[in-house]
């Protein structure tokens, strides 16, 4: 039996999965909220987390009535590029800047100017993004010298789970991708970084293959989990990458288009593939030997819930798609632009701003909705045309995540994205991948790919119907962007 974990931003969940990959139970528990003092800063707390951690696999065992020693291997994964600063006790010394948190563009700015924009790609594959941890590292230098002075460890969120259960200090090569501390290419931290921006090497974690076996739960961790001392516990990846995993999105050609609170569209590739803009994330895969690339739109289901809260505080989302299913494809002109939160594939623009465009007197709530799915989904072609331009073959799009799991997001999906979609027979997310990470670690899988084979299957395949409206509302949202970038410069 195999332990998953998720570190996810809502909450964490734990999954336990037996030999031939079936989900044997599951159990969450939520994080307090996103701490945001200023527009644009986005904070959490790292004991949370690991109070979480520790409810979700105390759950995941009672639900189960499996005991501790009968797991076998512990696999993490959660959300990535948050920045947690440990002392030299290992105690925290202030709540996490966390992935969504905008507040870093000047350090952006300073490392750009500093290493170069075509260097820094050359050395990282990726930008200086807000987003990236050593841009949130770089804001506490400035702004709170004597925190900085302080820290001896930096680890992103899963990583400070797994130190609390292990005493390690340990990153797998996929989640240190979206530090903007790795050398992408040879999988080895980036020493000209490290020293360009004035980062100490020793702050930084060990590092590992996704299923390598980096720790065991310690006497401490297994007290407070339930779980036995001495169980494996491997490195694991990012929410992205544990997620594709999961997905069995492993080979060229295969892609996954993830709806959550962002929207990733995700393909495995046999090498880095740079994009010279630096458009699209290009990390190392969770899989040895293997990276990918990923646009990212930040405000994808996060575009329903701010809708529904807004405008339609007393709907259910059932009620709503319900409407927008009575609305036609391209919502009789009505575009939504979903840049709620700025915009990373492909504007990189944390100050872009969201647009409804096209309203009429004739236009319903439903068609609305429908603008809102469509407007995810249409931001999400951008990195599929991307992805055209710098060669990356498409041969199967997966669905997962919450734009999975109603028919008309599914629908709207593979008709925005012109190409089949599929479904999977249970897409349980990053936790399953971690789980899947983690039997492959004690050898009960050859290899990644093997683990996938064994437990993925396809359920259901959607072709698409309306690509010709949706071509036409493809052009049109094009210019939308470039239009709202000049309202907002003026
Ligand atoms: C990936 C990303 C998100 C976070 C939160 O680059 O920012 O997927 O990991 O889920």
């Amino acid at each position: 039996m195999f332990l998953g974990i998720d570190v996810g931003t809502g909450g964490t969940r734990a999954i336990l999965i037996d030999r031939s990959g079936r989900v044997v139970a599951s159990f969450s528990s939520e994080h307090a909220g996103i701490r945001s003092e200023h527009i644009g800063w986005a904070e959490q707390d790292p004991e949370d987390w690991w109070r979480a951690a520790r409810e979700a696999v105390a759950g995941v065992l009672s639900a189960s009535k499996v005991t501790g020693s009968e797991i076998e291997a512990v696999g993490l994964t959660g959300q990535m590029h948050g920045c947690v600063m440990l002392d030299a006790d290992g105690a925290v010394l202030r709540p996490a800047l966390i992935w969504c948190d905008q507040r870093t563009q000047p350090q952006c700015d300073w490392l750009t100017e500093k290493i170069g924009f075509e260097r820094l790609i050359e050395l990282t594959c990726n930008p200086a993004l807000p987003n990236f941890t050593l841009t949130k590292l770089l804001w506490v230098r400035e702004h709170q010298p004597e925190i900085f002075a302080k820290i001896a460890h930096v680890l992103c969120p899963k990583d400070y789970v797994r130190y609390r259960m292990t005493g390690e200090f340990a990153m797998d090569m996929q989640e240190a991708s979206g530090t903007l501390l790795l050398d992408v290419t040879h999988r080895r931290w980036s020493v000209e970084v490290a020293e360009a921006a004035q980062i100490p090497m020793v702050w930084l974690p060990r590092l590992f293959e996704g299923p390598e076996i980096c720790a065991e739960i310690h006497v401490a961790g297994a007290g407070e989990t339930g779980l036995a001392a001495g169980t494996p516990v491997a490195a694991g990846a990012g929410d992205q990458g544990a997620g594709a995993v999961g997905m069995g999105i492993l080979t060229p050609g295969s892609v996954s288009a993830t709806i959550g609170t962002s929207g990733v569209v995700f393909a495995a590739t046999d090498s880095p593939v740079k994009d010279r803009l630096g458009r699209l994330h290009t990390f190392c895969h969770a899989a040895p030997g293997r990276w990918h690339v990923m646009g990212v739109t930040n405000g994808a289901g996060l575009s329903l819930r701010y809708f529904r809260d807004t405008f339609a505080p007393d709907s259910s989302y059932e009620d709503l798609t319900a409407r927008a299913g009575k609305a036609p494809a391209g919502a009789d002109g009505l575009l939504w632009a979903p840049y709620l939160f700025g915009e990373r594939t492909p504007h990189l623009d944390p100050d872009a701003r969201a647009a409804f465009v096209g309203i009429t007197a004739s236009h319903t709530q439903g068609h609305f909705v429908r603008a809102v799915l469509e407007g995810v989904a249409l931001s999400l072609r951008d990195t599929f045309t991307l992805f055209e331009e710098l060669q990356v073959p498409v041969k199967a799009i997966r669905l997962g995540g919450g734009g999975a799991r109603g028919p008309l997001w599914r629908q709207i999906q593979a008709d925005v994205y012109g190409h089949p979609v599929e479904l999977l027979q249970a897409e349980e997310g990053g936790a399953f991948g971690a789980a899947l990470l983690a039997g492959t670690g004690v050898g009960a899988w050859d290899s990644v790919e093997a683990a996938c084979a064994a437990t993925v299957r396809v359920a259901e395949t959607i072709e698409p119907k309306n690509t010709a409206v949706m071509n036409e509302a493809y052009k049109r949202y094009r210019r939308v962007y470039p239009a709202l970038h000049e309202i907002a410069r003026s």
